[in-house]
């Protein structure tokens, strides 16, 4: 047990990092659970507090493309180019690895990812560190993951020493995976916060991995990002289900209210449509509103493009119960 202290200070989480302890980290997406990732004992850690299977691998964060090279046995141009163009930010790259850091972090297959997270205190603490970190989503495997430090204490309160406190996540839903295929073309293997359209318009070309189930990427495992009360997606707001309880019934919606659903059950991710501020609110809404004990969440369905794609991801996921 621990006391979990949540504090703005670097170097005390760096000096928990050093002692193979977890921190959770803020950055662009979602918090981390961090730990060294040259560390075996430190990321089996991560494995426990999370209660995650060990075949679902990490992805290691770093605070510069040029620490990559060291870790992979190649790094192909277009990836380069693709780190170069979107990082810091919501990309996550997958290269072969050369074995030098521990085969727990991507259970011992050949790729291996890597990130360059999008925020200040993040980037400071990696600059002060001799090793890289992995860092999944800090929150308890398939549930909802976190936005804000009140999320990370609600996940982990006594089971971690540190949160280092960045704030509410900016971009508020997780990185993009993307993987390269023979012809070393982007291939996406979870969608995330940098969409399919400018993965094409900066590469030419963009797929998304179809072979779900078979764990070469666990983040499309069919049930993720739930919360404890059931979760139902629907179409629009005119196609409501029949039977339920509007009293007992949350809504997380884009943009409007339903007449039936009361006011204080309703979360819009984006009163004025905007698909950003509604990433940045999904997480935060289903948060709220599983808190608030009712039967039943609908949440609605998204435009099905850019990031509406990934937030239907979520929802779809979310609702797999
Ligand atoms: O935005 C993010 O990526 C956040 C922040 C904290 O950086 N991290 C995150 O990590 O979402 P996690 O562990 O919750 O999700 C990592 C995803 C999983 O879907 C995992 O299966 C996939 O990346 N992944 C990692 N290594 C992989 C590999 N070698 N091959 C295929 N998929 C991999
Ligand atoms: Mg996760």
């Amino acid at each position: 047990m621990f006391k979990t202290v949540t504090g703005k200070d670097i170097f005390v989480a760096g000096s928990w990092l050093k002692k193979d302890e977890l921190v959770a980290i803020p950055t662009e997406t979602v918090y981390g659970l961090a730990a060294n990732a040259c560390s075996e004992s430190a990321i089996q850690k991560v494995f426990a507090t999370k209660q995650r299977p060990s075949y679902n691998p990490l992805i290691v964060h770093v605070h510069k493309v040029e620490m990559i090279s060291q870790f992979v046995k190649s790094f192909p141009d277009i990836a380069k180019a693709m780190m170069m163009e979107f990082s810091p930010g919501p990309l996550t790259i997958l290269l072969p690895t050369n074995g030098i850091l521990p085969s727990i972090v991507n259970n011992g297959k050949e790729l291996i990812a890597f990130r360059i997270p999008d925020h200040s205190m993040t980037l400071e603490l990696l600059a002060s560190l001799d090793f890289p970190l992995v860092a999944p989503s800090a929150n308890v495997y398939t549930t909802v993951s976190p936005t804000d430090p009140q999320h990370v204490l609600k996940n982990f309160n006594g089971k971690i020493p540190y949160i280092l406190d960045g704030g509410p996540c900016n971009v508020g839903i997780e990185s993009t995976v993307v993987g390269f295929d023979e012809n070393d073309r982007p291939v996406i293997y979870r969608h995330g916060a940098l969409t399919k359209e400018e993965i094409r318009s900066f590469a030419g070309y963009a797929t998304v991995f179809n072979k779900e189930g078979d764990h070469s990427s666990p983040g499309l495992s069919k049930l993720h990002y739930s919360p404890k009360t059931k979760l139902v997606l629907i179409d629009d707001l005119q196609s409501l289900p029949g039977g339920i309880n509007p009293e007992k019934t949350g809504l997380i919606s884009f943009l409007a209210q339903h007449p039936i659903i009361p006011w204080s059950n309703t979360f819009i991710l984006s009163p004025n449509g905007d698909i950003k501020e509604a990433a940045r609110n999904l997480y935060k809404a289903l948060h709220n509103l599983d808190d608030l004990s009712f039967e039943l969440i609908l949440a609605e369905r998204m435009p099905e493009n850019e990031l509406g794609v990934t937030i239907n991801d979520r929802l779809i996921r979310a609702s797999n119960k």
